[in-house]
């Protein structure tokens, strides 16, 4: 009986992570904590994240990629499309994890505040980077290095959309081998309505 008691809080756990990552059940535009959309995306990688470098707790074969949050819990709330930035978090992730797929390496997800109106999330990878002559089309649909059949291109070019087009934000990549950041800096306060693309 106890055993599927256990099992059942876990699958109502897995549920509930599921939810509050699709948000299907939220409304569109809202004011959410950044770091509780983080969490719900990590969880989506779980299987190929390790928290300590060991490889207990992945249930793959692949090389140990181990995550670190350095996350500032006092950024406030931030008014956005909660289920548009999970698909924002987890493209870069997706791309972040696939550069040190055969190496293994560092996931470092991070927040803090940058000035006074923006709040700033870097996901970087100790991956080989992106070189100079990639970089400048790494935001354009279809563009991908990766081989026939396995990428679109198109992660980044709707993370683009999402974070500079939808919520007036910015989001930038600054690379060096082994050290990768993509920043995505979002306003604290909400735009106009007008200025939003808004449902009528
Ligand atoms: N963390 C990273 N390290 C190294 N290169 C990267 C990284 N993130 C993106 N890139 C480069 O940017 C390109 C475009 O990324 P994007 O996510 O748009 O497409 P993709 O990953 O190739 O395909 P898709 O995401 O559609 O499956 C990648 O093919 C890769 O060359
Ligand atoms: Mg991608």
């Amino acid at each position: 009986m106890n055993q599927i008691l256990e099992a059942s809080k876990r699958i109502s756990a897995l549920v509930a992570d599921a939810k509050q990552y699709s948000q299907l059940d939220r409304a569109p535009f809202q004011v959410a904590n950044i770091h509780e959309l983080l969490r719900s995306t990590l969880v989506m990688f779980a299987d190929r994240l390790t928290k300590d470098g060991s490889k207990d707790g992945s249930n793959s074969n692949h090389p140990v990629i181990t995550l670190v949050k350095d996350f500032d819990r006092s950024l406030p709330e931030i008014p956005c499309y909660p289920g548009d930035l999970n698909q924002v978090w987890t493209n870069i992730i997706d791309n972040a994890i696939a550069a040190m797929r055969d190496t293994g390496g560092t996931l470092t997800v991070r927040t803090c505040r940058d000035g006074e109106n923006m709040a700033r999330v870097e996901i970087c990878d100790t991956g080989p980077g992106v070189p100079e002559d990639v970089r400048e089309h790494i935001f354009e649909p279809f563009f991908t290095t990766k081989p026939f059949g396995e990428g679109t291109g198109l992660g980044l070019d709707l993370a683009f959309n999402i974070v500079v087009k939808k919520h007036r934000g910015d989001l930038r990549v600054e690379s060096v081998p082994g050290d990768t950041r993509f920043i995505v800096l979002l306003p604290l306060q909400a735009p106009p309505a007008a200025e939003l693309d808004l449902p009528e």
